[in-house]
């Protein structure tokens, strides 16, 4: 038995709980791991709101991100490249219900976690880390671009700003006033987010491409600054998306492979991704209180 946050109805932070459930078993091509870090993410609480509809039963489990130690295997359990896991590997990926002291993962979503990776960044990287490098590989770019970036402070936006960086482009991220410091820290130019960034945007450049990481603002500055769609991309704006005929984020890029390759940039320090809080498991009506009410830059991490 272990502890997972639960909840009963949907609705705000309020509705988590733990509730001690029997320990899932890893079917085949499955992994159990004891998780030590699980990273929140945004669609946990449009999930846990009913913003997004879910078939799952309730009770639910909560989150998707972790880091922890695999601590049983089930049948041909392997990793991407085929090598099979083993008790005792520290992995970091996606697991089902994953804020919670254990949680089955399919094996093939997991990468190994690089020693010099800290456990709690770790537990905040997959969905973060997978979406940014979809943004590039839907909308690649390299020298001679200039990328707006919106949403740059947050957890999918710090990472694809430094992924267009390495690639060569200029970069442009917006962010909150309070976070424009933080953007900069990345090595990349700031502007604020909301009316003007059209203008804020191009007496930096010459705007050839753009990655909205928050809704759509970013986008419409696309459009006025005559960027074409086909060099747009979202991640959070399906109706502006469908008026302004940018590139929806693609899937095929969400590969274990590509967490692995991001997990050693990562710690090799050539790309950060700034934990803003952690939280014990105890406190994960605070963690999510904190996701969704405040505006600091990186990740909110559960560590169970
Ligand atoms: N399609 C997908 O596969 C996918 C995957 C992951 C995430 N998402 C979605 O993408 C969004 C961002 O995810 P995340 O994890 O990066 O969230 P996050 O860490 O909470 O970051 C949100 C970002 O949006 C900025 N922002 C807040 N209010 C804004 C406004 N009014 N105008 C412009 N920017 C604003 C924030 O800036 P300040 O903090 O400086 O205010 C911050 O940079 C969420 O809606 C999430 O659900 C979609």
């Amino acid at each position: 038995m272990s502890l997972a946050a639960m909840y009963d109805q949907t609705g705000t932070p309020e509705v988590l709980h733990l509730a001690e459930a029997p320990d899932p078993a890893p079917g085949p091509g499955e992994v159990l791991v004891r998780v030590h870090a699980a990273g929140i993410n945004p669609y946990d609480g449009k999930v846990r709101r009913g913003f997004i509809p879910s078939e799952a039963p309730f009770p639910r489990r909560i989150g998707s991100d972790l880091a922890g130690t695999v601590e049983a295997v089930g049948a041909g359990a392997e990793y991407w490249d085929g090598t099979p896991v083993a008790v005792g590997d520290e992995v970091l990926g996606s697991g089902a219900g994953a804020v919670a002291e254990r949680a089955v993962a399919r094996a093939s979503s997991l990468a190994k976690r690089p020693e010099a990776l800290p456990i709690e960044v770790a537990g905040g990287l997959n969905v973060a880390g997978l979406t940014a490098v979809s943004c590039l590989a839907t909308v690649p770019v390299g020298p001679g671009d200039t990328v707006l970036v919106g949403g740059a402070s947050g957890g999918v936006g710090i990472i694809a700003s430094q992924l267009a960086k390495e690639a060569g482009a200029t970069v442009i991220g917006t962010a909150s006033a309070r976070n424009l410091d933080f953007v900069r820290s990345l090595g990349i130019e700031a502007v604020e987010y909301g009316p003007g960034l059209a203008d804020r945007a191009a007496a930096i450049g010459d705007v050839t491409a753009v990655m909205d990481c928050h809704g759509r603002d970013a986008l419409d500055a696309g459009v006025t600054l005559g960027v074409s769609t086909d060099r747009m991309v979202a991640i959070a704006a399906y109706a502006a998306l469908a008026e302004i005929g940018a590139q929806n984020v693609e899937r095929a890029a969400r590969t274990a492979e590509n967490l692995a390759r991001l997990a050693d940039e990562v710690a090799a320090g050539r790309v950060v991704l700034p934990v803003a809080a952690t939280f014990p498991l105890e406190q994960v009506v605070d963690a999510f209180t904190v996701l969704e009410s405040s505006h600091a830059p990186g990740k909110i991490v559960v560590t169970p």
